[in-house]
């Protein structure tokens, strides 16, 4: 066996770490490195017994320890720590060499990055990985991006690490140059909507049915026995559980109730924009963090008058049955709205993304897995339309029998004065595309009106305008 290691890391906080154990533990041999050396002697302190790791001190041996050609991963802050690495990496390597950023980089960065690489023969693989620190240990979602070439040097070593659904690893090539970092990305957009969607349901059965949250994690528990079975609901239950050690309340009692966000949710909504893909269930996520995280508004605006009368809720089993069919309502459509993104992706950057497969490569390892996954997997065999996931039969029959529950909750929360923003996001977004008429119509006239914009009629080909200020005549533009 060659003495050499056949991938590098370099970058040793704990994903980077644990990511380079996950590929000692699956029979790599892992060149390891960190910028302060301390790091990597911790490592093999500490986990060096788990399998081959070859420590180095500095970018050059690291280099020079892996066999050929190069297979390395930088696993250090996105943005300028990123390109710092790459600038350093680069005339150490050869035509042929693979260097994986797995970091959560820009997509549009990863697209500069691997451009600027091409010329020098060096593939740029930005990786989406997903699973937080004990993900990167026993198995991640891996979604990389780069040339199919660079995929198949990586491939085998990626199926080692990543998570396993029915003998099925979860990782796939999701297209060139930064397909994988757009994929992660959007998938990080769906787990802020996912997420909002649930803390909604959380507050509705405190604030209408007056449950405490040890209650609503019993809730979430039978929930996640059905077919919301996933792994937010799981650890919804277990933080719902717990206790504060230090006062015995709540634990989400005695939490700031200031959300935080370190950016893919945004980089997702303002992609969104750019491509017209309308993920409103991930944009009310973001905005609802965002208001959450400013006092001073909140404190201002405490004093807001709100209902006048409590609501009272007569069968509260009925209307926790109903909150449950308006979550997972809710929860198709957000996907369905991530999921369009990624089309539109696709089809904007030409990367030809199978959405099908993203769906199988979600089942297992990354934060949002679930069975629901294996649903949208299985909708995808069926189903290539605009509608997207809501031409599915399975969908669409949850939906249809959604309907009354889902209006019931939206209405319930409206009359009682909780924020639903999410729920009532989705509920909108599916009203808006079923509608066989929408007030565009209108928006069209005025429009024409203030700007002579123009607009098109029902019965006539061709492009309008009326004479608004003067006798209103119409005539083809
Ligand atoms: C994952 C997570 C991971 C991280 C998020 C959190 O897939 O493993 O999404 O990437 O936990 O970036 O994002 P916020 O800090 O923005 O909530």
């Amino acid at each position: 066996m060659s003495d050499k290691a056949n991938i590098g890391v370099t970058g040793l906080a704990v994903m980077g770490r644990n990511l380079a154990r996950n590929l000692a533990r699956n029979g790599q041999r892992v060149a390891v490195h960190n910028r302060h050396r301390e790091r990597t002697d911790e490592l093999i302190t500490r986990f060096g017994d788990e399998g081959k790791f070859l420590a180095t001190g500095s970018l050059r041996e690291l280099v020079d320890t892996l066999e050929r050609p190069r297979r390395l991963v930088i696993m250090v802050k996105a943005g300028t720590p990123t390109d710092a690495v790459i600038d350093e990496l680069v005339p150490m390597l050869d035509s042929g060499d693979v260097l994986v950023d797995a970091g959560n980089a820009n997509f549009t960065d990863t697209r500069r990055r691997e451009a600027a690489l091409i010329d020098r023969g060096v593939h740029f693989v930005g990786a989406g990985v997903s699973g937080g620190e004990e993900g990167a240990l026993h198995g991640p979602s891996i979604m990389p991006g780069g040339s199919t070439d660079a995929y198949r040097e990586l491939e085998p070593i990626l199926r080692s690490i990543a998570a396993n659904v029915d003998g099925t690893p979860c990782v796939t090539h999701v297209g060139a140059d930064g397909a994988g970092h757009f994929v992660k990305m959007v998938h990080n957009g769906i787990e802020y909507a996912d997420m909002q969607l649930i803390a909604e349901t959380y507050d509705l059965l405190r604030k209408v049915l007056g449950r405490e949250p040890a209650e609503i994690a019993e809730t979430f528990r039978r929930f996640n026995t059905g077919r919301l079975n996933s792994y937010l609901i799981e650890i919804t239950a277990e933080v719902l559980g717990h206790v504060d050690s230090r006062t015995s309340r709540p634990f989400v009692d005695v939490v700031l109730d200031q959300a935080e966000q370190k950016g893919t949710g945004r980089w997702t909504v303002q992609n969104a924009l750019e491509l017209a893909s309308p993920v409103t269930g991930i944009a009310e996520a973001v905005f609802a963090r965002s208001i959450s995280g400013q006092p001073r508004l909140r404190a201002d605006a405490a004093g807001l008058p709100g209902p006048s009368t409590e609501p009272v809720v007569d069968a509260p089993e009925r209307f926790v049955a109903d909150v449950e069919r308006a979550l997972y309502a809710s929860k198709i459509i957000a996907y369905a709205q991530g999921f369009d993104q990624i089309q539109a992706g696709s089809e904007t950057y030409e990367w030809n993304i199978d959405l099908g497969a993203i769906a199988t490569i979600w089942r297992g390892g990354c934060i949002i897995r679930a069975e629901f996954l294996d649903r949208i997997r299985a909708a995808y065999d069926q189903t290539s339309g605009p509608a997207g996931l809501l031409a599915d039969d399975d969908f669409r029959e949850a939906l249809g029998e959604a309907q009354d529950s889902w209006r019931r909750v939206v209405a319930t929360a409206t009359a009682a004065g909780v924020p639903v923003p999410g729920i009532s996001t989705a509920l909108a977004y599916y009203d808006t595309v079923r509608a066989q008429r929408l007030p565009a119509a209108l928006i069209q006239g005025q429009r024409d009106y203030f700007g002579a914009h123009t607009y098109r009629r029902t019965d006539l080909a061709g492009v309008f305008h009326t004479e608004w200020s003067a006798d209103r005549s119409e005539h083809e533009d």
